[in-house]
């Protein structure tokens, strides 16, 4: 990271966008004088302008108990409608919504009418399935044009949807499913992936089945099956209901009705820093308003002409945003790909922005980088040139990787939005506005008009320009989350006790000489893996849960690729000495523990068998030691050890490796 920052604060390139993207830019400067003059008046504006309302509201904010905000609250309005229907009445049925892309090659091109059609005959299905307003629906597809069509069915029916990614264990599914309590299940037998088909209805199984300890699951009474993958699956009869049989055969007449602002739309479980994931909930209006305005202007879509694709799985927070709601509200143009970037071969992304004449791209920096690692030749096979417009989104963009980026995917002149924002917020919070803001290689710049951020000293005071500190946000935004589900001590504890009056997001920044934004990473104990979100807890919880271990601790490591990787250090029991002598066996099975426990994305880097950990004299593991160890430095200041000597021993463990 070191390295990384020297480099952040050396670089002084600035890129001012083209006079012919000025000219057809949705974003200008009116927009933060508008936003400076009267916040809640331009909030207001942009849910007025964007979004549809049965019911219009009068009330903008409700902040009277924070940090419990109500936005537009007596507004009514239904989700779903917003993002299909409307288009339709407008004319706009012929255009297409979706560009869908298997990974085998198979397409589907889906108009709004025929989205919307399938909606309604979706949501017809689940009703008769017993999902009524408010019940929860756990979905867990790969990425197919069903995982859309199952998130607009629950949010048409002023139900609750709970994502979770199709990489995902089957424990965690048990978690999240039991958490929110869920009543339905949306899955697929299975889904491509690298030229496989990897099967998801089996984990769906072995999370709903009675396991020793724990309870058989009683909330799940029916799951919902796409045949995607062709693979061989169990059954349970009365439980289990193909898509195929159900939803074509289902009426398409459907009305939606309206519902209240605050009426909750998603769960979205993400890793704190302690063991259990966190359910963070988002509700309807204000999560709209901003998904839809955010989406307009930091992505300046024309929906008539652009053709935009995100590649983020609806199982991330920017799916949710930037596949699901941003677009569909603004009637976009969208590619979707089922696949990963690199099958049948490391080109495939850049066929498919040729194929489909994608002209706004949106990643995360890891990708960036894997691509950049490979060389510019294969994209360079690729006719690029329908690009305008480029995001990254998910961890700090090293300014090397922003280069290549605007250089061998932009042709030079595509503006980089460079978009910070969380789970929590819902949608993005700094970025650069394109045909506005002069911009500069790896900072994400600006808040956005109708965001007011600070760097905060930890006592609270703002520091000074060309200073670090914490990143707060210090007024409340319309998709900021309402809470954490079934847990609202923790949500008061976890963003809202490190400074007084402002939401603390757990990164730590710095301010330029001009006041932009420089993202600097997590301070807390989570890591970020490819732009994933990891907590360390958690993983360590996962380690000591296999019967070699004694103790843990999980540090990030800074990698190359994936920006932190993760690495643990083990204790392993006394007990098990026999069956532990090969350290570089322990450490395999422990791995392949940790990914069927958590997900493949949990799995380690490195484990290394230790005798000892650094612990403070209270008893906390100082894992800034164990990161520079990880990080092949010199380990630094140990003088707050309870044991100084502790250290010379592990780094002989971790050396003799
Ligand atoms: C990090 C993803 C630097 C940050 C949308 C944040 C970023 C966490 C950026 C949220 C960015 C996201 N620059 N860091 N442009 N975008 N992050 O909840 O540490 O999966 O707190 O949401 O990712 O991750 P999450």
């Amino acid at each position: 990271m070191n390295a990384q920052i020297d480099n952040l604060l050396t670089e002084t390139r600035r890129f001012e966008p083209t006079p012919e993207f000025v000219a057809q830019a949705n974003a200008d400067e009116t927009l933060y004088a508008r936003a400076q003059a009267d916040r809640l008046g331009f909030w207001a504006d942009q849910a007025r302008e964007l979004i549809s309302w049965q019911r219009p509201f009068t009330s903008v904010l409700n902040w009277e108990n924070p940090p419990f905000a109500k936005w537009f609250e007596d507004g009514t309005l239904n989700v779903a409608y917003n993002c299909l229907d409307r288009h339709v009445e407008a004319g706009n049925g012929d255009r297409i919504a979706l560009y869908w892309e298997g990974e085998p090659g198979d397409t589907r091109a889906i108009s709004y009418a025929e989205l919307t059609d399938e909606v309604k005959r979706a949501a017809n299905v689940l009703t008769d399935l017993g999902v009524r307003a408010g019940d929860r629906v756990a979905i867990y597809l790969p990425m197919i044009p069903e995982a859309i069509v199952s998130m607009l069915a629950v949010a048409r029916l002023g139900a609750v949807h709970s994502v979770i990614f199709g990489g995902f264990s089957a424990d965690s599914i048990r978690a999240r499913v039991d958490d929110a309590a869920a009543t339905l299940i949306i899955t697929a037998d299975g889904g491509y992936r690298k030229g496989k088909v990897s099967p998801l209805k089996p984990a769906v199984d072995a999370a709903l089945e009675a396991r020793g300890d724990l309870p058989t699951q009683q909330t799940v009474r029916n799951v919902l099956v796409v045949g995607r993958g062709g693979n061989q699956i169990e059954w349970t009869e009365g439980r289990d209901h193909w898509w195929h049989e159900r939803v074509p055969a289902a009426s398409s007449v459907h009305e939606p009705e309206a519902f209240p602002a605050e009426n909750p739309l998603f769960i979205l479980y993400t890793s704190g820093t302690t063991g259990a994931p966190k359910g963070i909930l988002h509700t309807s209006g204000g999560y709209l308003t901003q998904a839809a305005y955010t989406h307009r202007n930091v992505f300046d879509i024309h929906p008539e002409t652009d053709v935009y694709w995100c590649t983020a799985d609806v199982g991330w927070i920017t799916g949710h945003t930037y596949v699901t709601y941003g677009p569909l509200a603004n009637g976009a143009t969208q590619v979707l790909y089922e696949g990963t970037p690199d099958s049948p071969n490391p080109g495939r992304w850049w066929e498919l922005i040729e194929k489909y004449r994608v002209s706004v791209f949106y990643t995360a920096p890891t990708a960036i980088r894997a691509a950049m690692k490979l060389g510019r030749k294969i994209p360079k096979r690729s006719d690029l040139s329908s690009i305008r417009l480029l995001g990254s989104v998910g961890e700090p963009i090293n300014p090397e990787a922003w280069m290549w980026y605007r250089k061998v995917i932009g042709g030079k002149t595509a503006p980089i939005v460079d978009t910070w924002w969380q789970t929590e917020t819902g949608a993005i919070m700094i970025s650069a506005l394109p045909g506005v803001t002069v911009t500069k290689p790896g900072s994400a710049q600006v808040p956005l008009p109708g965001i007011e951020v600070s760097v905060l000293e930890e006592n609270g005071t703002p520091v000074p320009p060309g200073s670090g500190g914490l990143l707060a946000i210090t007024e409340p935004w319309p998709s900021m989350l309402r809470g954490i589900w079934g847990d609202p001590d923790r949500f008061r504890e976890t963003y809202w006790s490190t400074f007084p009056n402002a939401y603390f997001a757990g990164d730590g920044a710095r301010l330029d000489a001009d006041g932009d934004v420089w993202l600097l990473g997590r301070v807390d104990d989570v890591m970020n893996v490819s732009g994933h979100r990891l907590s360390t807890a958690e993983i360590e919880s996962a380690l000591v849960a296999h019967p070699f271990v004694a103790e843990s601790a999980v540090v990030g490591a800074t990698d190359e690729t994936t920006g932190q990787a993760v690495v643990a250090f083990v204790i392993l029991k006394e007990s098990q000495a026999e069956e532990t002598a090969d350290h570089a066996a322990v450490s395999a099975a422990l791995k392949s523990h940790v990914s069927t426990l958590i997900g493949p994305i949990a799995r380690p880097r490195d484990i290394f068998v230790v005798a000892e950990l650094p612990k403070t004299r209270s008893g906390k593991i100082m894992r800034r030691l164990l990161r520079d160890l990880a990080e092949g430095r010199e380990v630094g200041d140990t003088t707050t050890l309870a044991d100084t000597t502790v250290m010379r021993i592990i780094s002989a463990d971790v050396a003799a490796r």
